[in-house]
């Protein structure tokens, strides 16, 4: 009896110790800035690099009502949604409870994360935990959303965010790599 107790401890202890990350992200495919009609979106593409990387599991936020194709409309719809604070509902759902570090890889729209993910941030706490950005945008960079994660959660660890552009994740699948493996090395130490 007491051999098993000693052993569902170390397990437990081992399971909390060697707790696997998560990738929580948020990504459109279709017509984006510079790029064209894209199959995967630029978030999905870097996501799923940091998941094979760190052994995270994966969670997207993906939006019950999806967005137009076309660029313009879907920045017409992105901006209408952002005027009215709207908090858009999203498929399915991941328990946080689980994970000490969340990679959140997102893009930047019109300069601040999608509404969407605003509607996963305030109905779950990342409070205590260490949160780790990556950001993909056309030329706003982080645009504060680091700031804003902080202040959301104001008992977490934010670490130092990967910013790239859709651009060049597009172009350059290889330096995109190689600037994510650098990053992943600081922001885990
Ligand atoms: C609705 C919308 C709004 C955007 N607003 C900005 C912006 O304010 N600043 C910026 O640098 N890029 C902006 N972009 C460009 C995206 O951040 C960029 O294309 C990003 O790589 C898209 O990532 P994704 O394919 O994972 O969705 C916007 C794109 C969309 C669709």
């Amino acid at each position: 009896m007491k051999k098993l107790i000693i052993l569902s401890l170390m397990i437990f202890c081992a399971g909390t110790l060697f707790a696997n990350p998560l990738v929580l992200y948020y990504s459109r495919a279709d017509e984006n800035y510079g790029v064209g009609y894209i199959e995967k979106g630029n978030a999905a593409i870097v996501a799923e690099m940091i998941a094979a990387k760190t052994g995270a599991d994966m969670f997207q936020i993906v939006p019950e009502k999806a967005y137009p194709a076309n660029y313009k409309e879907c920045c017409d719809v992105a901006l209408a949604e952002k005027n009215k604070k709207a908090r858009p509902a999203y498929i399915g759902d991941v328990d946080v409870s689980k994970y000490d570090t969340i990679y959140i890889c997102y893009p930047i729209w019109w300069s601040d994360f999608p509404m969407t993910m605003y509607t996963f941030f305030e109905s779950h706490d990342l409070n205590g935990k260490t949160l780790i950005p990556f950001v993909t945008h056309e030329g706003s960079g982080v645009s504060g959303t680091d700031k804003t994660l902080a202040r959301l959660y104001k008992t977490s660890t934010v670490k130092e965010p990967l910013a790239i552009t859709g651009r060049n994740i597009q172009k350059d699948r290889k330096k995109t790599e190689s600037s994510v493996d650098a990053w992943l090395k600081k922001v885990s130490k």
